[in-house]
């Protein structure tokens, strides 16, 4: 007879219909929103929707990766609960809204994203800067590394594939910071993808190079962020690594409180996220990992990335819904 204490299992499969709900909400709930010049508007509407959603889904969920700390978000904080309780337990990271300027200036590739994983599975990354680095599936082991300069990464990037630094294209933040990086690749010869906003796609980018044109991310970008990129490439295959960065003591306070203790840490994609998970992410605005929401009359309609690291399954799904 079933142990009615134990705890349930992480049914991914079963999850992952759910958690593709939960972004589609949000995405819906965002629609109205587009191009319509206000982030905190598209963003909450994205919250409420994403939270009245995950808290129909049988899990007893833990937000690890959220809106930000208790004191700073009414919903959807870290710590936060959610779920009916009456299921497995687990992790959840999420981001409503990934690219509310994108969304509020309707430019590509804003989405919302959320991840699921076993409890104590996803690292709790603190609200601060990353240093990130990541390629696609089909290289070698630690063919690039955070420790190598730009250029290098490059360099190695083109040996592994067997073309010139000039054939691979490098994603990377518009960013006052990110200047010498720029011009450092710029100089090997290679082209660069700016992007204003929204790492996580810039990161997924990287697992369908053929479809995207986009070879390797780098740069710094929200830790949070990081996290949720990891669970993606863990799902489509790809290599990343991330590094905190700290610009003071209250940053470095925010990592402890966190239980991070080696801040200097380089974590590879499977410390961010260390046993199987569950991704979702549906388009908001147009973009190249999937499109983003059309409001037809009477109906809207959105697409959505759904897929498991257990199984390495990707799976894109057309949602179609009457507006009411
Ligand atoms: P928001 O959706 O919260 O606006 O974040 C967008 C984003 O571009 C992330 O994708 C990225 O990690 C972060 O902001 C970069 O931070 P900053 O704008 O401070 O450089």
């Amino acid at each position: 007879m079933r142990d009615m204490s134990a705890p349930k299992d992480f049914n991914d499969r079963m999850l992952s219909l759910g958690l593709a709900r939960v972004s589609e909400a949000a995405a819906h709930a965002s629609a109205l929103l587009i191009g319509r010049g206000d982030e905190k508007a598209a963003d909450q509407a994205a919250v409420n929707a994403m939270r009245d959603q995950l808290n129909m889904l049988d899990i007893k969920g833990v937000v690890v990766i959220g809106e930000g700390e208790r004191d700073e978000a009414p919903m959807l904080f870290i710590g936060e609960e959610v779920g009916t309780g009456d299921g497995p337990e687990v992790d959840i990271a999420l981001d409503p809204l990934e690219g509310t300027t994108l969304t509020a200036k309707d430019m590509p590739n804003a989405l919302t994203v959320i991840a699921m994983a076993p409890r104590g599975t996803l690292l709790h990354a603190p609200d601060v800067y990353m240093d990130k680095l990541a390629i696609g599936p089909g290289y070698p082991v630690d063919v690039v590394s955070l420790d190598m300069s730009p250029a290098e990464r490059v360099r190695a990037l083109a040996a592994a594939r067997g073309c010139q630094p000039g054939d691979i294209t490098v994603c990377i933040l518009e960013r006052p910071r990110h200047e010498d990086m720029i011009a450092e690749v710029r100089e090997t010869g290679a082209a660069i993808r700016l992007i204003t906003d929204g790492d996580v796609a810039g990161v997924i980018h990287c697992a369908e190079a053929e479809l995207t044109g986009i070879d390797m991310y780098m740069g710094s970008g929200g830790a949070p962020e990081g996290v949720l990129a990891a669970a993606a490439l863990k799902c489509m295959g790809g290599q990343m690594w991330g590094r905190l960065l700290f610009r003071n003591d209250d940053e470095k306070g925010r990592a402890r409180k966190a239980g991070i203790t080696d801040l200097d840490r380089i974590y590879a994609r499977d410390d961010l996220v260390t046993a199987d998970v569950i991704f979702a992410a549906t388009g908001v605005t147009n973009g190249s990992i999937v499109a983003g929401v059309k409001r037809e009359p009477g109906y809207l309609q959105t697409e959505t990335i759904l897929m498991r690291s257990k199984t390495g399954s990707v799976r894109r799904m057309i949602y179609r819904n009457p507006v009411k």
